[in-house]
């Protein structure tokens, strides 16, 4: 048997997925789901590895999320038969969408706008494979999604329900505003609101005579605190399964939840300025800024030891150039601390950003490395 390898001697930066971690965020969020009386199906952009899907796939659900189209050939490829492309369908990729259909039982796709309806009609109708259309439903986030109380919004449904070459599969929505809160119960009145706004456009529509059979919300801090789920069928959170800093400070998780981390090396010790440099900088840890609603000093991630069991409150990665990672101390250097070739790991401030920069995960058990997974990239 092959020794497995010890986190130190992995090269650094490496990101680093922590399985128990991981698997307990997964049965909990399955659980939740289950409680609150809807399907889960996770968005997978966090990880983007079938590994992660499978452990996913085998808390209970087999339908998933994805946010491009190269996510969805992949997982289809992995055997994944149920996905949906949770963005607005750009025309030009319409054909693809539709070819992806025909390997799958269900591709659903989203639209917005009347313009993006012909575009995927055609495509069916050249396939012969009906398109399942979600209508994007806007719900105070204001990035993507009809106003659900405007007459475009009923026409567009209606439209989309009519016609003959695509299924009206129902509305969907993200709360993606939810990541300005700033505790738990500023969440719980987002969750409500998500819920509330897209349960009742389903409402709306159904009194019109449209047949609406899905209504679909979430997102990762709604999903963790949403008291009740009444008029939803389903919740896509994603970054859940490694949560991370930022989810940590407005209060969806504890920071024992989250499952990815960066590993970096100490290359810099300037304890005339008390600050140090790791090898991770923002093609490793991101530059997404974190929850500055709730700690406006936040840096780029949270210091941990190498085995997790301190974590340096004092020292903020306050700037990020491309590889390097600029590190203060408050109130000085230790001595023999953060010395050069220390190894250090970081709670990256968004797990979904940091872990799309890396070409593998090291998942780990017990401190030593169990598993390489590979995820997918590009579009
Ligand atoms: C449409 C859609 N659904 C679900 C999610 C998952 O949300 P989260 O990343 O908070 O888990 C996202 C995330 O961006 C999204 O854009």
């Amino acid at each position: 048997m092959t020794a497995r390898r010890s986190l130190s001697a992995l090269p650094t930066p490496a990101a680093l997925v922590d399985i128990e971690i991981a698997e307990r965020n997964i049965q909990r969020m399955a659980d939740r789901a289950t409680k609150l009386g809807v399907r889960l199906r996770p968005h997978v952009k966090t990880h983007k590895c079938v590994e992660a899907a499978r452990l996913q796939a085998s808390a209970g659900t087999q339908a998933i999320t994805v946010s491009t189209l190269a996510e969805a050939r992949f997982f289809a490829s992995a055997g994944f038969r149920d996905i949906t492309y949770a963005v607005p369908l750009a025309p030009g990729r319409a054909d693809e969408a539709a070819q992806l259909a025909a390997r799958v039982d269900r591709l659903h796709v989203l639209i917005d706008h009347p313009d993006a309806l012909q575009p995927v009609e055609r495509a069916a109708r050249s396939h012969g494979r009906r398109l399942s259309v979600f209508l994007k439903v806007d719900c105070g986030y204001h990035r993507a999604g009809v106003d659900p109380e405007s007459d475009g919004a009923l026409q567009l449904a209606a439209r989309i329900a009519s016609s003959a070459h695509v299924e009206f599969q129902g509305v969907l929505t993200h709360a993606g505003h939810s990541y300005a809160c700033r505790n738990p119960d500023e969440i719980r009145a987002v969750a409500a609101q998500e819920r509330d706004v897209t349960a009742g456009f389903a409402r709306r529509l159904r009194a019109a005579g449209i047949q609406v059979l899905d209504v679909s919300v979430g997102s990762t801090p709604t999903m963790s605190v949403a008291d009740h789920l009444e008029g939803v069928t389903e919740m896509r959170p994603g970054n859940y399964v490694f949560y991370d800093a930022f989810q940590s400070l407005i209060g969806s998780c504890a920071l024992a939840d989250t499952a990815l981390t960066v590993i970096a090396t100490v290359v810099g010790r300037y304890p005339e300025r008390s600050a140090f440099v790791i090898d991770a900088g923002a093609l490793a840890l991101s530059k997404d800024p974190g929850a500055r609603q709730v700690d406006p000093d936040t840096g780029y991630g949270i210091v941990q030891s190498l085995d997790r069991a301190v974590t340096w409150h004092h020292a903020r990665i306050h700037a990020l150039s491309q590889e390097h990672g600029h590190v203060r101390v408050d109130g000085g250097l230790p001595t023999g601390t953060f010395r050069i070739g220390d190894k250090v790991r970081i709670i990256p401030n968004h797990s979904c950003l940091t872990a799309a920069l890396f070409d593998r995960y090291y998942a780990i058990a017990d401190s030593a490395v169990e598993a390489e997974w590979t995820p997918v990239r590009g579009w």
